[in-house]
C-alpha cells in the first residue's frame, strides 16, 4: 500500500522450471515464481498498480480477465510488453466482490504462453460482502483451485494438438494450483472452493465422487443472489464458479471432472475430451472440525441488468472460420457501443462443435437459453459463457466504463486455441 492509498503489485513475468514429478524438471513460465503467479486481492473503490516486467524472451501482455476498467488498461493485444519491457496498468477497482483471473493475451500465442504457466487468481472484495457468514479465510477454508489440463512428454510439458481435436490442446491429467494428485487437509466444516478453468480447451462438470451435494455461492462476476444447491457445476475455459461444500469429520471426498453431455454428436464429443473424467483434488478432514456458521439464505442483488433497458441488441454467430463469419482483424473494429448503455447481444453457435463467449470489461446476465430461463448455474454474472453446438443464449449487459474511441475491448471464444486462430472481435466504447 502506498501513501497515497494504492495497492502497488509487482510481477514479473520469467522463465523457470519445476519438478511437477520428482528428480524431473520441467521447462515453465510464471509470474514471479516458476509457474502461475500469486493471488492479487484488492478491494472495491481501491487504486490499483500493478508493475510488470517481461523477462521473457517474446513479448506478452497481461489481461484482467472480468475486471471493469479503461481499455488502455485492459492488458487485451493491443498493450503488448516487449521482451525486456515493462507495463504498468492502473485503475480504480469499482465492482462487486469476485473470483477473477489474470493471464497473457498475445494474439496469436494465448494458448502457448498460458499453457507454459502463466496464469494467476484475482480476488475482489467489497463491504457487503464481508459482511456475510461466508468462509472467507484464504488458504483455510476460502481455497483457490486453479485446474489445468496437461501431458507430459518425460519430463517437458507436451503441448501438441491430436489431429482430430478441434477445440485444441487437450491433456491427458489435471494440475490444481500447479500440483498433480493434489489433496487439501480441512479443518472447517464449510469449505470454500473458488474454482477456475484456466485450461486451454477442455470443458469440465465437476462434482464428488460420492455425489455430495454442494452450494454454489457465486459466478465469473461474483456472488449470486442466494446460494443454489447442485450436485454437478460445468465450467469452460475461463469460467469460474464458488462453491461451499461440508465435511464431516475425518472423511476424504474428491472432487472430480464428470463425463460431459455437450450436446455433440459421438465424434465430436469423443474428441473434445467430453468422455474423460479426472479427479481433481481430494479434501481430507481433520478428526474434529471447526464449526462453521451457516451459509446465509441471500447473498446480494445482481449488479447486471435485466435486458429490459436495452437499447439494442446485437448478434453473434459463433464459428471456428471467424465470429459473424469475420476473422480477428487488430485493425478493424467491429461494433461499437455507447457508454452508459445497456444491450441484449444473442450469441449462437451452430458450428458441429463447442465454443464459449467471453466479453472485457463486462458482467452480463444470461437472459435465456435456447428460449428458456438459465439453469441456477448460469443466474449470475458471467463474463464468460458455454456455448455448445445448438445453442443460442441471450445475455444483457451495461457499458458504463470511461469513452476511448481509440482502444478496442475484446470478445471471442475463450477456447484458446480458436481465439488464436483468430475467433475473436473488437469493439469500442463511445
Ligand atoms: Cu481471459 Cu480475452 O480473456
Ligand atoms: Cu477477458
Ligand atoms: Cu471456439
Amino acid at each position: 500500500l502506498r501513501k497515497d492509498g494504492t495497492r502497488v503489485f509487482d510481477l514479473t513475468m520469467q522463465a523457470g522450471e519445476r519438478e511437477f514429478m520428482p528428480r524431473r524438471k520441467t521447462p515453465t513460465w510464471g509470474f514471479s515464481g516458476d509457474y502461475l503467479g500469486p493471488t492479487l486481492r484488492a478491494g472495491r473503490g481501491e487504486k490499483v498498480e500493478v508493475r510488470i516486467r517481461n523477462t521473457l524472451p517474446e513479448p506478452s501482455t497481461v489481461h484482467w480477465h472480468g475486471m471493469h476498467l479503461p481499455a488502455r488498461m485492459d492488458g487485451g493485444p493491443h498493450q503488448m510488453i516487449d521482451a525486456g519491457g515493462v507495463w504498468t496498468p492502473r485503475w480504480t477497482v469499482n465492482q462487486p466482490a469476485a473470483t477473477l483471473w489474470y493471464h497473457p493475451h498475445p494474439h496469436g500465442a494465448t494458448e502457448k504462453h498460458v499453457q507454459r504457466g502463466l496464469a494467476g487468481m484475482f480476488l475482489l472484495d467489497d463491504d457487503r460482502t464481508e459482511r456475510l457468514t461466508l468462509p472467507r479465510r484464504y488458504g483455510v477454508d476460502d481455497l483457490p483451485v486453479i485446474v489445468q489440463d496437461v501431458r507430459f512428454d518425460g519430463a517437458r510439458f507436451d503441448h501438441g494438438h491430436p489431429l482430430l481435436a478441434s477445440v485444441g490442446f487437450l491433456g491427458d491429467r489435471t494440475m490444481v494450483n500447479g500440483t498433480l494428485a493434489p489433496y487439501r487437509e480441512v479443518g472447517d466444516e464449510l469449505i470454500r472452493l473458488r474454482l477456475l478453468n484456466a485450461s486451454t480447451a477442455r470443458v469440465y462438470t465437476f462434482g464428488f465422487d460420492d455425489g455430495r451435494d454442494f452450494s454454489l455461492i457465486g459466478t465469473d462476476g461474483g456472488l449470486l443472489e442466494q446460494p443454489a444447491v447442485m450436485d454437478r457445476v460445468k465450467l469452460s475455459p475461463g469460467e469460474r464458479a464458488e462453491i461451499v461444500v461440508r465435511m464431516r469429520p475425518g472423511e476424504r471426498t474428491v472432487l472430480r471432472s464428470h463425463p460431459l453431455d455437450a450436446g455433440m454428436d459421438f465424434f465430436n464429443q469423443r474428441f473434445s475430451g467430453g468422455d474423460d473424467s479426472f479427479d481433481v483434488l481430494q479434501l481430507r478432514a481433520a478428526p474434529s472440525l471447526r464449526p462453521s456458521p451457516g451459509l446465509p439464505a441471500r447473498l446480494g442483488e445482481l449488479a447486471v441488468p435485466d435486458g429490459s433497458d436495452s437499447v439494442r441488441g446485437r448478434h453473434f454467430e459463433l464459428k471456428f472460420s471467424g465470429i459473424n463469419g469475420r476473422k480477428m482483424d487488430m485493425g478493424r473494429v467491429d461494433e461499437t457501443v455507447a457508454r452508459g448503455t445497456a444491450e441484449t447481444w444473442t450469441i449462437r453457435n451452430n458450428d458441429g462443435m463447442p465454443h464459449n463467449f467471453h466479453v472485457h470489461d463486462v458482467q452480463f446476465r444470461v437472459l435465456e437459453v435456447n428460449g428458456k430461463r438459465p439453469p441456477a448455474a448460469l443466474r449470475g454474472a458471467k463474463d464468460t459463457v458455454f456455448v455448445p453446438s445448438g445453442t443460442t443464449m441471450k445475455v444483457a449487459m451495461r457499458f458504463d466504463g470511461p469513452a476511448d474511441p481509440d482502444t478496442p475491448y475484446m470478445y471471442h471464444c475463450h477456447l484458446l486455441y480458436h481465439e488464436d486462430q483468430a475467433m475473436m472481435g473488437q469493439f469500442v466504447v463511445v
